[in-house]
This record gives C-alpha cells, sequence and structure tokens, in this order.
C-alpha cells in the first residue's frame, strides 16, 4: 500500500471520514448523515449542522482508521474541505484535520470541496483523459468546468440564481416530499409522464443556468390547479420537472463538450446520482461519438473518499497547506 490520506470532510450536514491510498483504494469511507436531524426542519440548519458534527467528528475519524485497519501512525497525510460550504460545519473539519496533522507531524493538505466532487471520477477511473467537461450538480452549485490537467480549472458557466439540487429540494417540499428533495423526486417521477406538463426551461445565453422560473412554474401550476378545484397528479409534476431540469442540463453539458472539444463528460456532485439524468447524457453523449463517466451514487453525494482522491493529486505535486488554514466558506474553485 503506497500513500495513505485521512480525509474529512463537513462542509454540509455529512459528517464523513475516509482513508485513501494511492487516491484510488478506498479502505474506508464512514458518512455519518444529519438528514434525520434537519429532516424536521424541512433543510439544513447551520448552528445545528456544526453541533453535530461536534458530536461525531471523532467518532467518526476513529470508525474510518478501525474499518481501514490502521493506527494514525500508519497515516502520510490527512486531507480536509475547507470550503466552500458552511462556516461552523467546515470549521470543525478544519480543526481536527489540523489536530491530527499537527499531532503526527504528518502533511496537512486543503481540498476545496467542488475539486473533491469532480475526483469522485477519478477515484474509479484514474486513467480519465485530458480535456474533460465536467459537470459539476449539488444543493449549491451547477456549474460547467473545463479541466484541463489535474488541478487545472475552467469555470465555463453556472446558475444565476438556483442550484440545480437546491430546485429539486424547493420543489420537493412545495410537493410536500420531505427532505432531502432529490431521492424523493425521482423516485416519484418514475410514476408519472414526464410529458404531461410542459414547465419552462431557461436556455441563457453562453453556458450559465437558471432554475429559479422552473420552481416558480411548478408553484403556479400548483396555485391553478387548486384555484379550478382540479385534481393535481404530483408524479406528473416530479416527472415533468425532471424532465425540465435534465434536458437544460445535458444540452448546455452537451454544448461545452462541442465547444472545447472534449471527448470525454464526467459528472459531479449529489444532483449527479439521479438516474434520469445520467442515462439522459449518457444516450446523448452516445449520439454524439462522446464518453460520459460518473461515480456511483455513494461517490455522488458528499463523502470524504472523494477528498481523499483529490488530495493524492495535491501531495503528489507537493500542494500542502500550514497549520494556519481557516474555513473559507465562499471558496472559489
Ligand atoms: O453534493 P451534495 O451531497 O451536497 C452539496 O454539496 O450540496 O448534493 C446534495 C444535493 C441535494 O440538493 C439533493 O436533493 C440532491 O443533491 N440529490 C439529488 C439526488 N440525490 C441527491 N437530486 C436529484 N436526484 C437524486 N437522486
Ligand atoms: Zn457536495
Amino acid at each position: 500500500m503506497g500513500v495513505k490520506i485521512l480525509a474529512i470532510e463537513t462542509s454540509c450536514d455529512e459528517t464523513s471520514a475516509a482513508v485513501v491510498a494511492d487516491g484510488v483504494e478506498v479502505l474506508s469511507n464512514i458518512i455519518s448523515s444529519q438528514v434525520d436531524v434537519h429532516r424536521k426542519f424541512g433543510g439544513v440548519v447551520p448552528e445545528v449542522a456544526s453541533r453535530k458534527h461536534l458530536e461525531l467528528i471523532n467518532h467518526v475519524i476513529k470508525e474510518a482508521l478501525d474499518q481501514a485497519g490502521l493506527d494514525f501512525g500508519d497515516l502520510d497525510a490527512v486531507a480536509v474541505t475547507h470550503g466552500p460550504g458552511l462556516v461552523g460545519a467546515l470549521l470543525v473539519g478544519v480543526a481536527a484535520a489540523k489536530a491530527v496533522a499537527f499531532a503526527l507531524d504528518v502533511p496537512l493538505i486543503a481540498v476545496n470541496h467542488l475539486e473533491g466532487h469532480i475526483y469522485a471520477n477519478f477515484l474509479v477511473r484514474p486513467d480519465l483523459p485530458f480535456p474533460l467537461i465536467c459537470l459539476v450538480v449539488s444543493g449549491g452549485h451547477t456549474d460547467l468546468v473545463l479541466v484541463l490537467h489535474h488541478g487545472d480549472y475552467r469555470l465555463l458557466g453556472s446558475t444565476r440564481d438556483d442550484a440545480a439540487g437546491e430546485a429539486f429540494d424547493k420543489v420537493a417540499r412545495v410537493l410536500e416530499l420531505g427532505y432531502p428533495g432529490g431521492p424523493a423526486i425521482e423516485r416519484l417521477a418514475r410514476e408519472g409522464n414526464e410529458e404531461a406538463i410542459d414547465f419552462p426551461r431557461a436556455y441563457l445565453d453562453g453556458l450559465d443556468f437558471s432554475f429559479s422560473g422552473l420552481k416558480t412554474a411548478v408553484l403556479q401550476y400548483l396555485h391553478r390547479c387548486r384555484q379550478r378545484g382540479e385534481e393535481v397528479n404530483l408524479a406528473d409534476v416530479a416527472a415533468s420537472f425532471q424532465k425540465a431540469v435534465v434536458d437544460v442540463l445535458v444540452d448546455k453539458t452537451m454544448e461545452a463538450a462541442r465547444n472545447y472539444n472534449c471527448p470525454t463528460i464526467i459528472l459531479a456532485g449529489g444532483v449527479a446520482a439521479n438516474g434520469r439524468l445520467r442515462a439522459a447524457l449518457a444516450s446523448r453523449a452516445c449520439q454524439e461519438g462522446r464518453e460520459v463517466f460518473y461515480p456511483p451514487p455513494v461517490f455522488c453525494t458528499d463523502n470524504a473518499a472523494m477528498i481523499g482522491c483529490a488530495a493524492y493529486y495535491k501531495y503528489l505535486r507537493g500542494d500542502l497547506a500550514p497549520l494556519t488554514l481557516n474555513a473559507v466558506p465562499g471558496l472559489p474553485l
């Protein structure tokens, strides 16, 4: 076994620690989700998330080492997400990682959360050919990124308002499907007709996205039906909404791949776990002679293994962080 990195991820509502060897071998990937705690509030409550991370972090790190069959002394480096995310949540992971790195006298590696999502792909396919177009779709981001090489990114477009995952979560809330909304909408959509309602698609100039108009259109549709006393088929609403999101994501991603002449497209972030998006992108790419790769769902949503993979390439480049590292909630890619 080569370089063994302990990775820590606490940017939102998942307390996660993993041990990854050489950026590809996931020796452990412990994810303690706080979803049940936040569900009753209908979304993540930042202060509650920080307190939960504090309660869980030491146990999760210990569990990650135990499952990997390693002691602290076996580690070559410690990696942590230092942004973007909730500042109080990030601080718990950053403080824990600094303490371990200082105590063991091993390098500390700071990883951008979005970079982590992108690297979930390299965790499974380290030989992906550059340049790549990556669609990063999560609760906080909808970004099209040109990945020229390890650590070399160009942001091509992003959302001007809601992120794709945020749109799923907000629409799920009005449909009373609970939190998190993405998986709930995907499940319900399987029973619906995605052609039933013609929700608007926002095609902005260039490679930017906008999803707030679609969210409003869903709200107005429900309001209109209720005013007229018409029965609403929630499965049709879920399926038609999901189709509207997927259509725009796929069209813009293909446009980016054409513009930058990229034969390979990768998906990243929680919404990349969506089966409808995966299938639509794969089929469109196939028609255009391009290849699509996406990580297994467990590496799409927040997890520390993806952070351990991104950290490995930084370790190889000697891109290390000082022990004065701080959390940066608005960290750009
Ligand atoms: O990457 P992630 O775990 O956390 C952030 O960095 O935001 O993404 C969470 C987001 C949530 O908005 C959630 O509703 C969405 O990903 N999501 C999905 C699916 N699974 C998670 N959206 C659509 N379909 C899914 N299957
Ligand atoms: Zn994330």
